[in-house]
């Protein structure tokens, strides 16, 4: 029975509605791609979910200050997409432009550059800031929520170039801005009574940003002075909703019983004389239109974008996959294939590879290894296990790799990239002082039979830079022109030389890309050079 509804789930991911999962954006990334790359973010417990838990974790730096980075997480998605203009000209929205917004009074704080920089280091081609934020939220309220439940998500999300509009409504502001504000991003009085009741249930109001709310506690374990919202400040749950309707606790917090003037929140919840925040008051009830509300919020895109269809991370899939040529020039495949499930796992993992004569007989991988689940990391997708594989073709018909019978990918055997000849190199400044690693030697195999003399290869790479006035990296790429370098048995092998940046700076962080391409029809799978080791004696030519 299990084989019919995973290939009905595959079906329905691959249909996604009708949606263009091949439709290329403006770097050639197809939509597909980035939904993969999501899968892998997400089923991966050591990347950005680690970094908020437990919730109530101060990751930037000390944990005396006050400062929450679930919270700040959480914060960043209102301040970036609540200057959306869904009626004008569909613009705003979740598109990071916040990064361009940190000195703006209405952006008071440390929570944009502290988190736009966390999340930089998962910077890639595939997957924008925008989206990354939408993690950020997901893998926040999936530690604080004592269910762990997650909110899903899509991927396709565009970054600003540049700054947005301002406008984002703050505690002094009256109701009747702030329900403008929420209209002009297309939410409605009790959406907008919805959304700040979801938001305050986790952090506070910190004396730093706004000394004119909250007092100095003068107190060497909360230096920034924080005044929580609710009770529970690092769990996400209907606490703060109830404080306020019964008037105990902190009452709803700062924000309902400070200085008149900045009531804000009593304000906004008060419109509709309680009506909406008293629907709230049940855990399920609050679950519900949080996460309802939290959807809505960080699929609130300019109009140009399209989103994928909600990503459920696929029951088998690759982590990683690469082709290479052994010392004998025979073709080599090897890779990690991921598993999950919330029931058990098998020892090994079942694949084959396909041919045009059907798929050759099974084979299984080695041993699984189960990912530690550091801190009971609220993962959401069960047991996750690594299963390696490393096998030699043999066999120039295969064309693709089915994992357990519910996922395949191509493979392509006429060009790639040789990952165990790939190397970066350490430049040195006048001084001989290592500065930054910006070069990288690329080689790549191509079918001598498609390679007559005079073809050109190309090898191009997708990289982070530093832009102007955001701490949120872009994403730019360089091609090179590759030269023929000798010939392995039926390979032609190529090679280039590639840098980036100037040089002297630090690339910002985040994942690199390698593709190469003989012609419009010719390009080899991608490739991340991140763990290519360094030449030895800093001589790229030689290694
Ligand atoms: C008119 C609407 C809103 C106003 C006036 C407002 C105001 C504020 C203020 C003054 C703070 C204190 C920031 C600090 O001192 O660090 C704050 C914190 C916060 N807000 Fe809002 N907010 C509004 C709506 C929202 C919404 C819709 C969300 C949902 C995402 C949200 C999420 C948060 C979170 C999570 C914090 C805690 C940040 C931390 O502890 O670092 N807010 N808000
Ligand atoms: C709404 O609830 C707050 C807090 O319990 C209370 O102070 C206020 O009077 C209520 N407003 C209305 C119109 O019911
Ligand atoms: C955030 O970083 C950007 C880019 O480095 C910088 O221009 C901006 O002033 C920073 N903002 C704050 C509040 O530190």
């Amino acid at each position: 029975m299990l084989l019919p509804i995973l290939i009905t789930l595959f079906s329905q991911f691959q249909g996604l509605n009708g949606q263009a999962v091949n439709d290329v954006d403006a770097n050639g990334i197809t939509l597909l791609e980035k939904i993969e790359e999501m899968e892998r973010q997400i089923l991966n417990p050591f990347t950005l979910v680690s970094v908020v838990t437990p919730c109530g974790v101060n990751f930037n730096d000390n944990q005396n200050r006050g400062q929450q980075t679930s919270a700040e997480w959480v914060r960043i998605i209102f301040h970036d997409s609540i200057t959306a203009n869904i009626a004008g000209p569909g613009l705003g929205g979740l598109d990071a432009s916040i990064g361009f917004e940190s000195d703006r009074p209405e952006n008071v704080g440390i929570f944009v550059n502290v988190t736009l920089g966390q999340f930089s280091q998962f910077s890639s081609v595939f997957l924008s800031m925008s989206d990354l934020i939408g993690v950020g939220l997901s893998d926040s309220l999936a530690s604080c929520d004592p269910t762990a439940r997650r909110i899903p998500l899509r991927v396709g999300r565009i970054d600003a170039t540049g700054p947005g509009p301002a406008g984002v409504p703050g505690p002094t502001d009256n109701i009747e801005f702030a329900t403008a504000a929420f209209a002009k991003a297309g939410f409605s009085q009790s959406e907008m009574i919805q959304a700040v009741a979801c938001g305050h249930s986790l952090g506070g109001v910190h004396h730093t940003n706004f000394p004119d709310i909250v007092e100095d506690p003068k107190d060497a374990s909360n230096t920034d002075g924080r005044a929580p919202f609710d009770s529970t400040p690092a769990i996400f749950d209907n606490t703060g909703v109830n404080e306020y309707l019964t008037g105990t606790g902190l009452k709803g917090g700062p924000l309902v019983v400070g200085p008149e003037a900045t009531r804000s929140d009593l304000r906004i919840f008060a419109s509709d004389d309680n009506a909406t925040i008293s629907a709230m008051s049940s855990p399920q009830s609050f679950e519900d239109t949080c996460f309802t509300i939290f959807e809505k919020m960080i699929n609130t895109v300019p109009s140009a974008v399209k989103l994928s269809d909600p990503i459920v991370p696929r029951p088998w899939i690759l982590r990683e996959s690469h082709l290479d040529l052994n010392s004998a020039g025979a073709v080599t495949f090897s890779g990690t294939i991921i598993g999950h499930s919330s029931a058990s796992l098998p020892d090994t993992a079942s694949y084959s590879y396909g041919t045009s004569g059907g798929n050759t007989a099974p084979k299984t991988s080695q041993a699984g290894v189960a990912y530690p689940i550091v801190a009971n990391t609220p993962i959401g997708f069960g047991t996750i296990t690594d299963y390696n594989f490393a096998d030699t073709l043999n066999n120039p018909d295969v064309t693709s790799i089915n994992v357990q019978s519910s996922y395949s990918a191509p493979i392509n055997q006429k060009i790639f990239i040789l990952v165990s000849q790939g190397f970066h190199n350490q430049i040195r400044d006048s001084n001989n002082a290592i500065t930054v690693n910006q070069q990288y030697v690329v080689r790549a195999a191509i079918l001598i039979s498609l390679a007559p003399a005079g073809t050109v290869l190309s090898a191009k790479l997708w990289h982070t830079a530093a832009q102007a006035g955001s701490i949120v990296p872009k994403i730019l790429s360089t091609t090179v022109s590759m030269t023929l370098k000798t010939t392995l048995g039926s390979y032609a092998i190529y090679q280039a030389v590639v840098t980036v940046g100037d040089g002297v700076s630090a690339l910002p962080g985040g994942t690199m890309t390698f593709q190469v391409t003989s012609g419009a029809t010719l390009a080899s799978a991608k490739v991340d050079p991140g763990n290519w080791p360094a030449c030895t004696n800093d001589v790229l030519t030689s290694c």
